[in-house]
């Protein structure tokens, strides 16, 4: 039955976590300091929910979670190939994964030589943003995402969710202490409708416990 009359049930989740890596050669790659923890905890705490759930992961060194359909890539341009073959079948996709906003232009086929080289410049070509063209089509489901920044987080990360067409965002700052690995972080998680949560040296089960929840309202609530 259609959602619009309310009575659809939240039941098919689409995760993305981990890094992507956008090749140079067949030995080096560009790519961040994403570990993954954050979406594969998503996933976990929606799998808890009794949800069916989808992680498309960039590489990471995790386990994949018991219970998901589980889709690995490598770079931007596999993860937004997975992510728009598998956004139909979900009602909401949290879209953890730290995309490279960049790929070399060029990729060497082999190990590039330093032989007789004394300089080496790589161009850098922007990879897609999947969530902003998820964001425009998204019609009836419900789309988050996660903003990381150096200043101002929560500012910038409201006006990311009003650009990107999204429901949710997730505030993450790299000023003070690193967000990557598995530790405890502090974030804070914006809606659409304004409403605001701080959750302050939490671990990352806990903040996915959250995400999750403020996701549920939305969905219960309708939109
Ligand atoms: N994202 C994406 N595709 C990209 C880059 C980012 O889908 N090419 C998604 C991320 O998964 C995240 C959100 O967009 O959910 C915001 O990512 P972030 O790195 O904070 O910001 P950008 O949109 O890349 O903008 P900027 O780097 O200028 O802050």
């Amino acid at each position: 039955m259609n959602r619009r009359c309310g009575v659809k049930k939240l039941s098919n989740v689409l995760v993305t976590a981990g890094p992507t890596r956008e090749r140079l050669d067949s030995v080096r790659f560009i790519s961040n300091f994403s570990t993954g923890h954050m979406g594969y905890e998503l996933a976990k705490a929606s799998l808890d929910k009794g949800y069916n759930v989808t992680l498309i992961s960039g590489p990471t060194a995790l386990k994949r979670p018991k219970g998901v359909r589980f889709i690995s890539v490598e770079d931007a341009s596999q993860m937004e190939r997975a992510v728009k073959a598998n956004i139909k079948r979900a009602d909401c996709l949290f879209m953890a994964s730290a995309v490279c906003d960049w790929r070399p232009k060029w990729r060497f086929n082999g190990k590039m030589k330093k032989t007789g080289k004394n300089k080496m410049t790589v161009r850098l070509i922007p990879n897609p943003d999947i969530l902003r063209s998820v964001g425009r089509t998204k019609g009836d489901k419900l789309i988050a995402g996660f903003a990381l920044e150096s200043s101002d987080a929560v500012k910038k990360a409201k006006a990311k969710l009003k650009d990107k067409n999204l429901d949710l965002i997730v505030a993450n700052s790299v000023a003070k202490k690193t967000p990557f690995g598995p530790g405890n972080t502090d974030v804070t998680i914006i809606d659409k409708h304004g409403r605001q949560e701080r959750v302050a040296n939490a671990s990352k089960k806990k903040i996915a416990r959250k995400i999750l929840s403020s996701a549920e309202r939305i969905w219960r609530e309708g939109r």
